[in-house]
């Protein structure tokens, strides 16, 4: 059964390069996740995950974890009632890193509740689109609509930094929040909500 505690939201920065903007866009986007699905937000930020490459000597889908690395991962997203990816848009896609991150598991993704969250200069569908591909492959339970942050040149600092984060997101939040209470709603309905 449910409890009647708050549920616990992952956001993962999808984004690793050394000088980027999804770190800004999630920092943005925690707050209004955390109330409008009524939720604990934690941001897990892949550059700080810091995978290998997938090196996992078995299947991820045997769920037979040799390192430590993947077991904390396989324990980051168990613990998650639901997850958001916020993820930019690569030539047409999603970064290599992300990819490897969700490879890393299988098991941990089956009917976990997520929230696709792209950026770009015409709101990173592209990657979205590749992204719910996978992530439906995989059996994670993924709502319909992926919310989508068109980011503007003048967005950007001269250093490739975002001037004002909250400005950059402010056109997508009335459908984040949307998304977000549905989210909570999700991950309300999981069994697994537990602390
Ligand atoms: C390798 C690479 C490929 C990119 N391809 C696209 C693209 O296909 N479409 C797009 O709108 N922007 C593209 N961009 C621009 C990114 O949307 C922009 O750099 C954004 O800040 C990337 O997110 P990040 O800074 O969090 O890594 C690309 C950027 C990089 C680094």
């Amino acid at each position: 059964m449910a409890t009647a505690t708050r549920p616990l939201v992952t956001v993962v920065v999808g984004s690793t390069r050394p000088i980027r903007v999804g770190d800004q866009i999630t920092q943005a986007l925690a707050p209004v996740i955390a109330e409008e699905a009524d939720a604990r937000v934690e941001v897990v930020d892949l550059r700080d995950l810091d995978l290998p490459l997938l090196d996992e000597p078995r299947m991820p889908a045997l769920g037979d974890y040799a390192h430590d690395h993947t077991k904390d991962w396989a324990r980051t997203i168990e613990a998650s009632d639901a997850v958001v990816i916020v993820s930019p848009q690569y030539n047409g896609g999603y970064p290599a890193g992300l990819k490897n991150a969700i490879d890393f598991l299988y098991a941990e993704w089956k009917e976990r509740p997520v929230l696709i969250v792209t950026y770009g200069g015409h709101g990173g569908g592209m990657s979205g689109a590749q992204l719910r591909h996978v992530l439906e492959f995989i059996g994670a339970a993924v709502l319909p609509e992926n919310v989508e942050i068109t980011l503007k040149p003048e967005f950007y600092d001269a250093d490739w930094r975002l001037v004002d984060a909250q400005a950059a997101v402010a056109e997508a939040l009335p459908a984040l929040r949307e998304a977000a209470g549905l989210l909570g709603e999700r991950a309300r309905e999981d069994e697994r909500v537990s602390a």
